[in-house]
């Protein structure tokens, strides 16, 4: 039977809807700007390859956010964010408040902020490691060879959030750490069912013997756990876990752990990947989700076109992927290790012989294009050229 022309018309308007994609974009700062910039163009390149639209507003936060607005989050951000399907964010952070212990207002609570008013409460950071990089690591290439973990941090509770106190001689201060069996639980829920869907083991990485918190983490994820058979369950002490994943870092799969924890031991675990500027993160929650780079804003670097951009790149295919394109995000991955292989690399990875940032992006975007065939463009690589001039 025919169909009438005016469902033809709405199939046609819900399936523009479907591929319009509403993207908050928060590049921040020091390399925030230029690293977001080369994800904004891949995410172009797959938009015209695989039909869909990316709607890109941008929106300040940090240093740069205060700078403007004299606040580190400004409500307009907030909109924004609430308003997108998704958020892509650069760095936040300036030397200026580092060095100020005083400052009242600082880059960071505009991040912090963020994830708590989102309730980003589940940031996803997974670590690999890439073959062609492995002689460039610290550590031995048996050690690092085949790693493939993912640590799930805990992003809204914790001594992040909990009181902050300084007697008026300003000479005693404490940062409260509190957690809640729900904080506990919606997180641990998300941790086992990607562990179920992995190698089916999961590390708790506390601090049991000593802190309250601790023990209520190790209670909870042991409660949980029965509800989820087929997953190994290992508790590791954070000081002993921060050894274990330089010595053995093939035991992991899924490592489960409490704020602080896991942003220590993220930026020690992105040395088996080769270099902390490879590494991308997601932050989930209820509402909008956020995707970023682990590495911070790299003052020293910034606006020289030297900074990493693949840590950007990879949080951009994890957004394809939560957005429920797979393929897409497949290509961008497929695209970074190319780069990866031809050593193509940054500044960060290849002292002397590097690639600037900008030209790093180009080529991944060429990949997406294809306009890269393997093999056939070694003289332009050379020439340090993404294919298309
Ligand atoms: C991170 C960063 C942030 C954190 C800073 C910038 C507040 O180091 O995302 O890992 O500590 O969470
Ligand atoms: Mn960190």
């Amino acid at each position: 039977m025919e169909q009438p022309i005016n469902n033809i018309e709405s199939d046609l308007l819900l399936t523009a809807k479907e591929n319009v994609f509403k993207i908050a974009v928060l590049k921040g700062d020091g390399i925030g700007p230029e690293v977001t910039t080369q994800s904004i163009k891949v995410l172009q390149a797959i938009g015209e390859q695989f039909k869909k639209e990316f709607i890109f507003t941008e929106a300040l936060i940090g240093a740069d956010a205060i700078d403007k607005t004299e606040e580190p989050l400004p409500q307009a951000t907030i909109d924004v964010c609430l308003k997108s399907d998704a958020i892509l964010l650069g760095a936040i952070g300036h030397p200026k408040y580092d060095n100020d212990p005083t400052a009242k207002v600082r880059p960071e609570q505009g991040l912090l902020a963020l994830r708590k008013k989102l309730q980003l409460y589940a940031n996803i950071r997974p670590v690999t490691s890439y073959p062609s990089l492995h002689t460039l690591s610290p550590l031995k290439p048996h050690i690092i060879e085949g790693v493939d973990f993912v640590i799930y941090r805990e992003l809204t509770g914790g001594i992040y959030f909990g009181k902050k106190e300084t007697n008026e001689e300003g000479t005693i201060a404490s940062d409260e750490c509190k957690y809640s069996k729900e904080e506990i639980e919606r997180i641990a829920h998300l941790a086992f069912k990607v562990a179920h869907q992995r190698r089916k083991k999961l590390t708790l990485v506390d601090k049991a013997n000593v802190l309250e918190t601790s023990r209520l983490w190790r209670k909870v994820v042991q409660e949980i756990a029965t509800a989820y058979s087929d997953v190994t369950v290992d508790f590791l002490f954070v000081d002993n876990a921060a050894m274990q994943i330089i010595l053995n870092p093939k035991q992991f799969d899924v490592i489960l752990t409490e704020n602080m924890f896991g942003d220590i031991l993220s930026d020690e675990a992105s040395v088996i990947s080769g270099s902390i500027g490879l590494l991308p993160s997601s932050s989930i929650g209820s509402k909008t989700a956020l995707f970023e780079p682990i590495h911070g804003s790299y003052p020293q670097a910034a606006g020289k076109d030297i900074a990493n951009p693949i840590g950007s790149i990879l949080s951009a295919a994890m957004l394809l992927d939560h957005l429920g394109m797979a393929e897409e995000a497949a290509l961008v991955r497929a695209a970074v290790a190319w780069t990866l292989n031809n050593k193509i690399v940054t500044k960060d990875i290849e002292p002397i012989d590097f690639y600037f940032t900008s030209t790093v992006g180009g080529f991944i975007v060429d990949y997406i294009n294809k306009n890269i065939n393997e093999g056939m463009n070694e003289e332009n690589i050379a020439l340090r050229k993404s294919t298309v001039i």
